[in-house]
């Protein structure tokens, strides 16, 4: 379904990809793939990015200076089929003139999705609720059982107000909460004016919530930023929910704020590393919703952050303007 044929560019996607996808990239390019299994080897990244014109990776694949020797002076445009691009180094990208393309937007709704249903599914526990099921714990309906805090009347707190951060905070807004607050580098004043968002500094959040959602960027600024003295902050009957990164999080620290009860329970799509070892203490934790980093994971989104990944590979490599440069 799609030819390779010589004096195209040479383009390296990292893993498996849909169809239409492949088609757009091989119409212009002459593509080689890494069909897994699992993410490629980064031995295998260094032996077949020499040379290449485009570079089609994932957040799996660490994207630096000795990938980029490796690849040498043809390398144009790298493109990552996500948002989140901590896994480039952007000065070395930059300092060689490569430019680089994400996905955002296509994914915003998905993933806003999935922290509604990541909330609900700690706060209302709905991982353990049907575990008890299963295991015959369910003996009969009992009046205190299996209960949770709810959202209704409550205090939300979204740390990383940007386009997921909002559209998170405009569907938990119709369970009804008492008030939204923010906290994000700059201000929002559209989003606090539609969505009726209060921007506060971050000790006030983490004082005043009792659900705090974290949908902001893995950044030196942001690295650990919830660590022990954080999780103290918080309200004993709090519940901390990360779709972002793992590595905003001190994860030994957040063991220990479970454990001890500093906060009533933690939702994580995201962990450090990823995948979390199976012997992994939170594994352990009752109070504790683990997802595989599935937040972008519907399939239209994911279909349509390979075509767009595709689609700016493209564009680079005919010299036309990126759908969706990262300019960083
Ligand atoms: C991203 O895009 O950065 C998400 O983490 C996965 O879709």
């Amino acid at each position: 379904f799609y030819s390779n044929t010589m004096n195209k560019p040479q383009v390296y996607v990292t893993r498996q990809i849909n169809e239409e996808a492949l088609c757009i990239l091989s119409k212009t390019c002459e593509i080689s793939i890494w069909t897994g299994p699992g993410p490629v080897p980064r031995t295998e990244l260094l032996k077949n990015i020499e040379n290449k014109s485009g570079l089609f990776c994932m957040l799996t694949d660490k994207i630096d200076a000795e990938i980029l020797n490796k690849a040498g002076k043809n390398l144009k445009i790298i493109a990552t089929m996500s948002v989140g691009y901590d896994h480039f180094d952007v000065e070395e990208i930059k300092k060689r003139g490569i430019k680089m393309a994400y996905t955002p937007d296509i994914l915003t709704d998905a993933t806003a999705e999935l922290a509604v249903a990541l909330l609900l599914s700690t706060s209302r526990r709905l991982l353990e609720a049907n575990e008890e099921a299963k295991t015959g714990g369910w003996k009969a309906w009992s009046p205190f059982w299996m209960c949770g805090p709810g959202l209704k009347g409550s205090t939300v707190g979204i740390v990383g107000f940007g386009r997921i951060g909002q559209e998170i905070a405009k569907r938990l807004k119709s369970f009804g909460p008492k008030q939204l607050l923010y906290y994000n580098r700059s201000e929002k004043p559209e989003a606090e004016r539609d969505i009726g968002a209060v921007r506060v500094s971050f000790d006030e959040l983490l004082a005043e919530s009792d659900f705090v959602s974290v949908s902001c960027s893995l950044t030196p600024e942001t690295k650990e930023l919830f660590n022990e003295a954080a999780f103290k902050k918080m309200k004993s009957t709090a519940v901390f929910i990360n779709t972002s990164r793992g590595g905003v999080v001190d994860q030994d620290a957040l063991v220990r704020a479970l454990e001890s009860k500093t906060i009533w329970g933690a939702g994580l799509d995201v962990t450090t590393p990823e995948p979390l070892p199976l012997d992994h203490p939170l594994f352990k934790l009752k109070n504790c919703v683990i997802l595989p980093h599935i937040g972008s994971a519907s399939i239209e989104t994911r279909n349509d952050m390979a075509i767009l990944t595709a689609k700016n590979i493209v564009a680079a490599l005919k010299n036309e303007p990126l759908l969706t440069e990262l300019v960083v």
